[in-house]
């Protein structure tokens, strides 16, 4: 089918509207065997030369889709359709909670881009129950809003023990811009204090799950530094390179909204926050490289500047649901 027709039709409704109809398409085209094979058989690129393996975990491709998108891990099976190698779902909070008042997406197609305000949106941890697909699955947690900085560390070992057993990977957001002070989590003695608590949570479950750290991209040098001796001293498995950023650079200010700028404007500064810790690290900690991806080229960017994973989000806003496969092949052709 042709995506830039539907895409039309999609993009005359409210961006969330937009949004649950797509992914209520794909819960119902996943979760019916016949429309779950057509998919498989349309998207998926099965190859073993895809194969990776990171923080010990084993991927069918490095292709993944970036957490935001199935927020409560309802379509996992029609998503896993689409060719992800991995799907993140979340975030996730303890407690359910709305999130902020809508209008809180915001396309601006002449930028490829979109702004986002959603501020975790969630049905709580108790409501996740996630099917088992060959995609791995990642699961992201935030502390719910209500909850002070000085108990966020709580409620992250918390929601990891409520949710371990689901996950092939735990993703810690700690740097989304629309919950008021979690970015704040990011500084030097907060995240050291952060990523004890949870790894020692962590290291008395079992089985053992990867734990990975979320960041933003307008942190400066000095700052990733001080989040990156906090993963090597606690033994954090990884890290996840980026959130969505505050900066406006590259956007027409005709959509003059507060929230998080992704795609196609925060492409280069994701890649430079990739290849920044790539280097500091001497490729030895696994990262998962996102911001911007809408074609196979800015997948390529990514694992050149040091990625191990990749994930795509606005990319598949604006290009369609063929873009995992559009970037497998072109990996397979390298
Ligand atoms: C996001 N993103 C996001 N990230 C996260 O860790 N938790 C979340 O709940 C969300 N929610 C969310 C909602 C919407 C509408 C968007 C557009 C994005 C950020 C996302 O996972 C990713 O890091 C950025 O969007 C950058 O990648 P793209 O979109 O440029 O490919």
């Amino acid at each position: 089918m042709n995506y830039s027709l539907f895409r039309s039709l999609l993009f005359r409704l409210d961006p969330e509207q937009a949004h649950h109809l797509t992914l209520g398409l794909l819960r119902c085209g996943g979760d019916f065997a016949p429309t779950r094979a057509l998919l498989r058989a349309m998207f998926e690129v099965n190859d073993p030369r895809l194969l990776v393996e990171a923080f010990g975990v084993q991927f069918k491709n490095p292709v993944g889709l970036a957490a935001g998108y199935d927020k409560n891990g309802i379509a996992v099976r029609g998503l896993n359709a689409l060719g992800f190698g991995h799907i993140e779902v979340g975030t996730v909070t303890l407690r359910p909670q709305p999130g902020n008042p809508r209008p809180r997406i915001f396309r601006i197609p002449e930028s490829n881009a979109l702004i986002n305000r959603m501020g975790f949106p969630s049905d709580g941890v108790d409501a996740l129950k996630l099917a088992r697909t060959d995609a791995r699955i990642g699961v992201n947690i935030g502390k719910n809003k209500e909850t002070p900085l000085e108990r966020a560390a709580d409620e992250y070992c918390e929601l990891l023990r409520h949710m371990h057993s689901q996950a092939d990977y735990v993703a810690i957001n700690v740097s989304s811009p629309n919950t008021p002070g979690l970015r704040q989590l990011q500084s030097r003695e907060a995240i050291r204090d952060l990523l004890r608590a949870v790894v020692a949570t962590r290291n008395q479950l079992s089985p053992r799950v990867p734990l990975l750290v979320k960041i933003a991209p307008d942190l400066n040098d000095a700052e990733i530094d001080d989040v990156l001796s906090a993963i090597r001293d606690a033994g954090v498995d990884g890290v996840i390179a980026t959130n969505t950023t505050l900066s406006r650079d590259g956007v027409s200010n005709r959509v003059n909204e507060t929230g998080g700028l992704s795609g196609a404007p925060l492409r280069v500064r994701a890649t430079q926050v990739i290849r920044y810790i790539a280097e500091r690290t001497d490729g030895k900690l696994p990262i998962i490289g996102v911001g911007g991806i809408a074609r196979a080229r800015d997948a390529i960017e990514k694992l050149n500047a040091g990625a191990h994973l990749i994930q795509v989000y606005t990319g598949l806003v604006y290009r369609g649901p063929g873009l995992a496969r559009e970037i497998n092949r072109a990996l397979l052709s390298r």
